[in-house]
């Protein structure tokens, strides 16, 4: 029984993506950049042992519930089918998110057990088979596949659906800094806030063909080494996304005042001479995006100023088998 251990890190979008165009395949509507992070990331071993009647999956040293193992099981099932075996997995996974960053992410989480599963399963996949297996997880985790800059291209059907790394202008050295806003867990998934944002957003369609464009516009800019255009075109994603849900019916927000204070204030550090972008996701934390250079200035000026938890990150390698 072979076991199997793999790391992988989270990642962040500066060109989001949200919306999926089909739900089975988790094709998404648009395609998405991301920065992988060094400082967060899940490492996950996955044993499939013939003594067991069930697979079971502990997290951080818990032993998860049938319910709460569900989506790890469904994810194995796409293992077993294509090693063409029935066999039950052990899986214990350990989130390295440090607690003060409050962004557990399925990312990371869905791309190390692609991974670990796929190897303990004795398929050997290339990374693109892997990138497109962890999509299957959570559209975010065919990112997490590859490391620094990766674009997940949208495709059309299973095949073309995948994440690849993103070359970029070597004068880009970029920091990423997560504000801890709020801790607790969210109140709308992604998965469902996603559903009612593609079904019932008159924006939704705005979203698509602008986001698009953004993600074409941030391949040029990120080859240049414009780091202004970066920054707008990430801010820019972000509100172009979070407007989507605004306009959602019901509509909802994942945003919190602190959120769009903290927005204001990358604006205001960059009249100040910093070069830093806001961002967040399915939640209320902002992530700035900033440079190796006025990252720990930034830091200190946000934690001053809003009273909060901070974490900062560079960009992180890409998910690995590990001993
Ligand atoms: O992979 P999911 O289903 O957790 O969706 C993630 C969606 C966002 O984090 C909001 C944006 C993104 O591109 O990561």
């Amino acid at each position: 029984m072979k076991l199997s251990k793999a790391r992988a890190h989270t990642n962040i979008a500066l060109i989001k993506y949200w919306g999926k165009a089909d739900q089975a395949l988790i094709l998404p509507a648009t395609s998405s950049i991301s920065m992988t992070l060094a400082a967060f990331y899940t490492d996950t071993a996955v044993t499939f042992d013939a003594a067991l009647t069930a697979d079971t999956f502990t997290l951080d040293g818990k032993l998860q519930s049938p319910q709460a193992a569900a989506r790890v099981t469904q994810f194995l099932d796409l293992v077993r089918q294509r090693a063409g075996i029935a066999t039950f997995a052990r899986v214990q996974s350990d989130n390295h998110v440090p607690t003060a960053a409050g962004l557990a992410s399925s990312a990371s989480a869905f791309a190390a057990l692609a991974l670990a599963a796929s190897d303990a399963a004795g398929l050997e996949l290339t990374p693109t088979e892997l990138s497109r297996l962890a999509r299957r997880g959570s559209g975010s985790a065919s990112r997490s596949i590859f490391g620094d800059m990766v674009i997940w291209h949208r495709g059309t059907d299973d095949g073309s659906s995948f994440a690849e790394p993103l070359p970029i202008n070597p004068k880009l050295d970029l920091r990423m800094i997560a504000v801890v806003v709020d801790d607790m867990p969210k109140s709308i998934g992604s998965r469902v806030g996603m559903q009612r944002t593609v079904a019932t957003s008159p924006y939704f369609p705005a979203w698509v063909t602008a986001n698009e464009a953004a993600a074409s516009a941030m391949q040029q800019a990120l080859a240049d080494g414009d780091m202004a255009t970066v920054g707008a075109l990430t801010e820019r994603s972000a509100m172009m996304m979070h407007a989507s849900t605004m306009a959602a019916n019901p509509p909802f927000t994942y945003l919190q005042p602190v959120s769009l204070a903290l927005f204001d204030y990358a604006a205001e550090l960059r009249v100040n001479g910093f070069q830093v972008y806001a961002t967040a996701d399915a939640g209320p934390n902002v992530k700035l995006l900033t440079t190796a250079q006025d990252a720990d200035r930034v830091l200190q000026q946000v934690q001053a100023k809003f009273n909060v938890r901070a974490v900062m990150s560079g960009p992180g390698p890409a998910a690995r088998i590990i001993d």
